[in-house]
């Protein structure tokens, strides 16, 4: 079956004086998921949102939110998270050993919510495969967590068919979302080799007309996803 390309508009790159504003334009131009940055300044340098953000904006949208932690203690907070609203929680695998993530993934879906799991870039995808056939994405990271605005990293396309290796020799079909530096000329790049959800901040939020920007990075991954795919 082919899963269409969505795009995850990243709220660290909105204008947070006017959140809700800019969350409803993205809903209104097709986005698949909110993606919600949660850094502590401890597991990444930086320090962005929690919880609160969660709960309020699951209050003003119906797109769901997909939230990646780049925190260091996610068994702790998870429960908060899906109290909140998430609807996919995102936990990396350098944040937590291999009992942990098991752990973490078996917690986010017993609550009903969907589980993924993430790898910075220097992380092998051999890190998820405990887990692959559990969770219902694997997050490839294509930049170093923790700002959005940075320059893709050459060759993160090859992990994400890496995945997709990996997943059709386990005989499961998890999501895959890429994450840093993806617009209109590296979104293409990816979905040919099998990324169904794009995270995009700058490339989004930071554009004249973000609902465009966004329908342009679909389009252009779409197609490039099915030549790929062909
Ligand atoms: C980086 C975050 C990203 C970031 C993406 O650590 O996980 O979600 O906001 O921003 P862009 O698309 O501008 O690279
Ligand atoms: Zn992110």
């Amino acid at each position: 079956m082919f899963t269409p390309v969505r795009i995850c508009p990243s709220i660290l790159s909105a204008d947070f004086a006017h959140l809700g504003d800019d969350v409803a334009t993205v809903a209104a131009a097709g986005a698949g998921y909110i993606h919600i940055d949660v850094m502590d300044g401890h597991f990444v340098p930086n320090l962005t949102m929690g919880v609160p953000v969660v709960k309020q904006l699951k209050r003003c949208t119906d797109v769901p939110l997909d939230v990646h932690l780049m925190i260091s203690n996610p068994l702790t907070q998870l429960p908060w998270f899906i109290e909140a609203g998430a609807d996919m929680l995102t936990v990396h695998a350098e944040a937590v050993d291999e009992q942990g993530l098991a752990d973490a993934v078996r917690l986010i879906r017993d609550a009903g919510v969907q589980a993924a799991v993430a790898v910075k870039p220097a992380t092998p995808i051999s890190a998820v495969a405990p887990v692959i056939e559990e969770v219902d994405m694997v997050l490839v990271m294509s930049v170093e967590p923790g700002f959005s605005g940075q320059s893709y990293l050459e060759g993160s396309e090859d992990k994400v068919a890496e995945v997709v290796r990996m997943a059709r020799e386990r005989g499961c079909a998890p999501l895959i979302q890429v994450d840093g530096g993806i617009g209109r000329e590296t979104a293409p790049r990816v979905c040919a080799c099998g990324a169904d959800l794009l995270v995009c901040g700058n490339a989004v939020f930071g554009a004249d007309d973000p609902a465009q920007a966004l329908r342009d990075i679909q389009t252009c991954g779409q197609r490039a996803r099915k030549e790929g795919a062909a």
